[in-house]
């Protein structure tokens, strides 16, 4: 009993002294994480972007995104929710106030009954256009999760519009259409395809931002998956970024993407012209691309040359390159 007594006591000894100490550092751990935050915002400033990562969980203690919009700001929680993360996090968002002229977003992990889930900090829509190399894209930085422009696919972007002329470009799971609006400037036709009707309309929104002929285009709300079986017409180029898994009730069937990895591809290979290129991307972190793939076509690993400077996770996807062995 007595032993109990003194260990309790030792605890909450502890646990006070662990709240002194990070009372007595948080001036110095502030520092950390501003001056880190600066010296990237030096190093990125020769980007061609108004949406960069300004840190990406660099250092362990802080395991935080955040994204520039911008003036405005988005930080997204990614640590375990464990009180020093909490601790750090507010002092991050105090740097970023500090930092950052405009707005401050908070996409956070809050437990909600059993469940985890993110919540919404503003509840009235705050959308903006931002340029990435001269290409005006909206962005909604709060209503959803994501921002509407996936930062990591700045440089297949790029590319995509360096290849597309005179090509004909089908965008599959095209979200916002931001590879489908390089392709359209960089010369392509192009057709795009998602299940959600609220994400073509905002891919049909980036085109007309861009002065695109829409009327040069095809935009189609429909299931990738049932789409690829019944499409015969043939592509120079497609873009193939599921999502890891997808159980919408639009959908018959559950869908992962390592699983599935063969209907895909074999599926866009048969729409895809001889000499033409299927690009294959996956955020999954621990995908592995099938011999059966690898055997049957040339395979070109592109992850590491797709990653942009502004992200320090070497594994936020996989890219392949995929065309027909001649
Ligand atoms: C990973 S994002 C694609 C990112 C996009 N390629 C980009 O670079 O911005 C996932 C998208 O897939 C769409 N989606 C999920 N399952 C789908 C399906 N079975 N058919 C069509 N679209 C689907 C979602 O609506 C969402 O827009």
């Amino acid at each position: 009993m007595s032993v109990n007594t003194t260990s309790k006591l030792w605890v909450n000894h502890k646990i006070i002294l662990n709240l002194f100490d990070a009372q007595r550092h948080a001036p110095k751990l502030k520092d950390v994480i501003k001056n880190r935050i600066k010296k990237n915002l030096k190093k990125l400033k020769k980007l061609k972007t108004e949406a960069i990562r300004v840190y990406d969980r660099d250092i362990p203690e802080f395991p935080f995104i955040i994204e520039e919009y911008g003036d405005d700001v988005v930080i997204w929680d990614k640590g375990d929710g464990r009180d020093r993360d909490r601790e750090h996090f507010n002092l991050t968002q105090q740097v970023c106030r500090e930092i950052f002229k405009g707005e401050l977003f908070i996409k956070e992990r809050q437990k909600m009954k059993g469940s985890t889930q993110y919540e919404k900090l503003r509840t009235d829509e705050y959308k903006k256009i931002v340029s990435e190399n001269n290409i005006k894209f909206v962005v909604n930085l709060s209503n959803y999760l994501d921002t509407g422009l996936f930062l990591d696919h700045r440089p297949m972007r790029v590319r995509i519009k360096r290849e597309s002329e005179g090509k004909r470009l089908l965008n599959l799971f095209c979200y916002t259409g931001s590879v489908s609006v390089y392709g359209a400037l960089g010369g392509a036709k192009v057709t795009s395809m998602d299940m959600s009707q609220t994400y073509i309309y905002w891919a049909i929104e980036n085109f007309n931002l861009n002065h695109i002929d829409l009327d040069k285009h095809e935009f189609i709300t429909a299931n990738c998956l049932e789409y690829l079986k019944s499409e015969n017409r043939k592509f120079d180029l497609i873009f193939l970024d599921p999502p890891t898994f997808s159980n919408s009730k639009k959908m018959k069937n559950d869908f992962e993407v390592e699983e599935d990895q063969d209907y895909l591809v074999n599926h866009c290979m048969r729409l895809l012209r001889n000499d033409g290129v299927l690009y294959f991307s996956t955020n999954k972190r621990s995908f592995k691309l099938n011999d059966t793939i690898r055997n049957r076509y040339n395979v070109e690993d592109l992850s590491l040359k797709a990653i942009p400077i502004d992200y320090h996770d070497k594994k936020i996807h996989y890219c392949f390159k995929i065309s027909f062995m001649q």
